[in-house]
């Protein structure tokens, strides 16, 4: 069977890690279909649109989606790319690794982040000059959804149940609901669960990361404690993401555009081609995903490293590297 995957680089260093993660997995023997298209600033500057139809087409029709980043458009593309895939639930590991000079390094996490409501469900409003309002919305039905996802993740990854990252002692109905519609759908599949009110979190997660492992967050709290993580383990260039929908997923790092390196050929293609092993897992080719993470692990630990992390290889020279480690 073919895999149909949408190749969206996107702006700045989305342009070098995009290919290097294609390269990986052409590297395999699987058979994949690659059809690329545009989005972000450097698109939106030619025709008005930053996400153009066709590449939201493709997106919503293809197995999977790769994605880089966008620049200042990042919101306009990556929002309703999510959508396209019908995404209710952001993967984001945050795992330190042999050899990587890491605040932490002894952190590994996977943030379970809801992808659809909270504060960025997009009800924003200028009352006046002097009033902004914003509208939380929190549903049982969202709640649920990522509550069964969470179930079916830490059954599958032999987790010992998650914990529930929330602010219910003050955001009592939104994260009331959120709290208790997964702690409810847990008990009814006999998952264990326990919870801890997001402040907390982020003080006790950079003492203590290995008191945590699976933390299933509401959306704005899963966006900023998976950026925190990141700092415990070495920075942005390590840390992937996958959206996944009913019927497709998307997948992409969690950095930006890196406008102060892009075009160097530097950029540190870990994120992404990680990102890509998440696309292999979700495809079903697991002993595949299994190898790319390996390959890019081994390559970390004995170099050839980017600039960022301490290295002199280039973006081409560490995707050689991990393509020889497969
Ligand atoms: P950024 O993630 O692009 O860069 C932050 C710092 O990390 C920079 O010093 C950069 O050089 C470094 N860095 C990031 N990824 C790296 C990699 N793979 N290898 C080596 N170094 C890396 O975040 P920043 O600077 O806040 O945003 C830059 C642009 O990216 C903005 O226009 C922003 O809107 C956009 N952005 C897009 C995102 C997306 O498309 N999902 C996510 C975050 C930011
Ligand atoms: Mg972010």
């Amino acid at each position: 069977m073919t895999h149909e995957i949408a190749v969206i680089p996107g702006d700045g260093i989305g342009q070098e890690v995009t290919p290097a993660a294609v390269e990986v997995l052409e590297s395999l023997e699987i058979d994949f279909e690659f059809h690329e298209a545009d989005a972000g600033d450097r698109v939106k500057e030619i025709t008005g649109e930053a996400l153009p139809e066709e590449t939201y087409e493709l997106a919503a029709s293809a197995d999977a989606t790769l994605f880089g980043a966008a620049g200042e458009t990042a919101a306009d593309v990556i929002l309703p790319l999510r959508e396209a895939v019908d995404s209710f639930v952001n993967i984001r590991p945050a795992k330190a690794y042999p050899g990587i000079d890491a605040v932490r390094p002894e952190t590994d996490l996977v943030f379970l982040r809801e992808n659809t409501e909270g504060v960025y469900a997009g009800h924003e409003d200028r009352l006046s000059e002097d009033v902004a309002t914003l509208t939380r919305v929190v549903t049982q039905s969202a709640s649920r959804d990522l509550g069964e996802f969470a179930c079916e993740y830490v059954e599958d990854g032999d987790h010992d149940g998650f914990t529930i990252a929330h602010k219910a002692n003050v955001m009592r109905e939104t994260d009331g609901v959120f709290r208790d519609t997964i702690e409810s759908v847990a008990d009814e599949q006999g998952v264990d669960t326990d919870e801890v009110l997001m402040d907390a979190f982020a003080t006790k997660v950079c003492l203590d990361p290995e008191q945590f492992d699976v933390v299933v967050c509401p959306n704005l709290a899963g966006d900023v404690l998976s950026d925190l993580a990141a700092g415990l383990v070495g920075g942005l260039g390590l840390l992937p993401s996958a959206n996944i929908g009913p019927e497709r997923g998307l997948f992409e790092p969690v950095h930006g555009t890196a406008p102060d390196i892009a075009g160097e050929g530097v950029a540190n293609p870990a994120a992404t081609i990680i990102s890509a092993a998440m696309l292999l897992e979700y495809l079903g080719h697991d002993e595949e995903a299994a190898a790319v993470q390996n390959a890019v692990e081994t390559t970390l630990e004995n170099g050839p490293r980017t600039p960022d992390l301490g290295g002199e290889a280039s973006t081409e020279d560490v995707t050689t590297a991990i393509i020889d480690n497969l």
